[in-house]
């Protein structure tokens, strides 16, 4: 068992780490457009599975919601703030989707760029700001209690399965774009 918030911290290295790679595939001239679709592909699943429903998943309906019951406002403050860009995260993602399918890559190039700055500083917020504040409200069986929701949350959503395949999906990339 381990801590919620440790838990979130570990996934937004993960995220980060995937984002290092995706930066590496868009500058990338050497691999056929084929390729490079199929890669952004296989990211833009990354980010429906594990950022959005599984990650962003966790902390919506389990950690935020205890953080509110611990007296943090749910509205005009951080928590407000977090969920607008969970929001707006999934507007780029779906933004990735339709412009992949249609081969509109100019599109898809500002979608995945401002998704990613947009990511990057929400991880930074959560993991600076709202994880503080998190630790100081939450005791430790109310993290653990809050680990354990998201255990089934994780199995429910994506199960073992899928946890799998991502991971070995960016231990390939991470390969093949020489991220380490
Ligand atoms: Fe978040
Ligand atoms: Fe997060």
């Amino acid at each position: 068992m381990g801590k919620a918030t440790v838990d979130l911290k570990k996934e937004h290295e993960s995220i980060l780490f995937v984002i290092k790679i995706l930066d590496k595939m868009l500058s990338d001239d050497k691999k056929y457009a084929t390729d490079k679709a199929r890669y952004y592909n296989e990211v833009l699943y990354f980010f429906k599975m594990f950022v959005d429903q599984c990650h962003h998943g966790k902390e919506e309906k389990y950690l935020f919601e205890e953080l509110v019951k611990s007296g943090l406002p749910a509205k005009e403050g951080l928590i407000e703030e977090l969920v607008h860009e969970h929001d707006i995260g999934r507007d780029y993602i779906s933004a990735m989707n339709i412009s992949l399918k249609s081969g509109e890559m100019s599109l898809f190039h500002f979608a995945v760029v401002e998704y990613m700055e947009m990511i990057k500083l929400h991880i930074e917020k959560e993991n600076n700001d709202l994880f503080k504040r998190a630790d100081r409200l939450l005791d430790d069986a109310k993290q653990e209690q809050i680990y354990s929701k998201f255990e089934e949350h994780e199995e429910e959503v994506i199960g073992h399965g899928v946890h799998e395949e991502l991971h070995s999906m960016i231990q390939k990339w991470a390969r093949e774009f020489k991220v380490d």
